[in-house]
């Protein structure tokens, strides 16, 4: 199987392109990396996969932000705002409260258009560059459409959109309406957008930019490599695990096929990798499903539903390339309560860390497998917040405390604070 961790380096076949070409994860299949728009195998419909002939080693990364990264992405350099470089927060309450030896969190809401998505633009738009495309498209729960609405912008290039109607976050939306993308809004939910964007790419409309495109992902790699990078120099060791929140499972796979391709340059342990722990929400758990029932692939939900809107989706299109990457490093995955994910938004809150719903999933998650023993005490864990408070206002809101309406005078004033 060629999602195995210990897999070898592959050999570069006569479709290559300086050392990289797209192969099927399920049928091996090959094809040039640049020559024609795919997103699947031609030959079984699988998903594709960026390879090298020559994985990256930790001496080759140099620079700041995801083009340190370059020699694990398929070019030097893209159309960037810059990306990446985001903090890895310490929080020692939540931490101590918690209870594991270490946690760090790894703050995307940080990148500049306030989500992990940007690392999958700079690369995804030089990639259309490179095809000549002039339309981009996705399907999006909001931030993917803000992504690609900016990095269309910056790259010159017109951008199209299609938001579930009536469950996108209003300050996605400010984005991708500010940044002049096309916005339509689908009477349906993320998944019926991403069937209705694959048509139109399909029929030549757009160039797609979900995360089905295999380079998007390898942008997203870089979220792994920071992560392994900042924690090594701080403690001298790799986290023990990631925990991380799950929708289409983008990043699940994306940090998966970072840390494969560093085990088979030899620059990590297989015994060192991570143990990627993905985390849904209860109403919209199909990876959790499939995890628990030890399934090859998940099954579609057709209803799904959760206040975290950002991972509101039912059908995991990576879910192939995710759950051999959970099962692999020896993780897990676990659904979280709406009520849960709220708490832990105020908990990352009064570490001063703000981040959107989806994102507070990961230390939900964290807590919730901590308390029923299936993470330890001794365990060093990152969670990942994929998201920015700002992203969605009324979550922050709903989940903050009220302003208080107060008289113009600063005696009511102190009479109020006393009260
Ligand atoms: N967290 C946030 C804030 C997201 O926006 C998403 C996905 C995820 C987590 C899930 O990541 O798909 O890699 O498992 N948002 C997509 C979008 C679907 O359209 O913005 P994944």
């Amino acid at each position: 199987m060629s999602l195995e961790l210990t897999a070898p380096v592959p050999e570069e076949p006569s479709v290559a392109e300086d050392g990289t070409w797209l192969e099927c994860i399920e049928c091996g299949a090959q094809f040039a990396p640049f020559e024609d728009i795919r997103y699947t195998c031609d030959d079984c419909d699988g998903l594709l996969e960026v390879r090298y002939s020559s994985p990256p080693t930790w001496d080759d990364f140099e620079g700041r932000g995801v083009w340190r990264y370059n020699a694990a992405l398929p070019f030097e350099e893209g159309v960037s705002l810059p990306e990446g470089a985001t903090p890895l927060h310490e929080v020692p309450r939540l931490e101590s409260d918690i209870g594991v030896e270490t946690l760090r969190i790894k703050h995307e809401g940080m990148n500049p258009t306030g989500s992990f998505k940007d690392r999958g633009m700079t690369v995804g738009v030089r990639v259309a560059k490179e095809l000549g495309v002039d339309r981009l498209a996705c399907a999006s729960t909001g931030n993917t459409s803000a992504a690609l609405a900016a990095y269309g912008a910056r790259g010159g290039m017109e951008t199209l959109v299609l938001l579930p109607a009536g469950k996108v976050a209003a300050g996605k939306i400010a984005q991708a309406s500010l940044h002049d993308a096309r916005i339509l809004e689908v009477d349906g939910n993320f998944d019926s957008c991403l069937d209705i964007v694959q048509d139109l790419a399909a029929r030549g409309e757009a160039y797609l930019l979900n995360s089905l495109n295999p380079f998007r992902l390898e942008g997203q790699k870089t979220i792994g490599l920071e992560i392994l990078e900042a924690f090594s120099d701080d403690y001298g060791t790799y986290p023990d695990r990631i925990v991380l929140p799950v929708g289409n499972a983008g990043n699940t796979s994306a940090l998966y096929k970072a840390f494969r391709e560093l085990v088979q340059s030899g620059a990590l342990d297989p015994e060192d990798v991570p143990k990627l722990t993905g985390v849904q929400a209860e109403g919209a758990a199909p990876m959790v499903e499939a995890i628990e029932h030890d399934w090859d692939e998940t099954k579609r939900w057709d209803e799904v539903e959760t206040k975290a809107t950002a991972i509101r989706i039912g059908n995991p299109v990576n879910a192939p390339k995710a759950l051999p990457g959970i099962r692999e490093t020896g993780g897990t995955a676990v659904a979280v309560s709406d009520e849960a994910i709220t708490e832990a938004q105020r908990d990352l809150a009064a570490e001063g860390v703000g981040v959107e719903p989806a994102s507070a999933a990961s230390v939900a998650g964290l807590r919730k497998l901590r308390e029923s023993g299936t993470i330890d005490a001794d365990e060093r864990v990152v969670c990942l917040t994929t998201g920015h408070l700002l992203k969605d206002p009324d979550a922050a809101f709903e989940a903050g405390d009220d302003p208080e309406p107060v008289p113009n005078d600063t005696e009511a004033v102190l009479e109020h604070l006393a009260e």
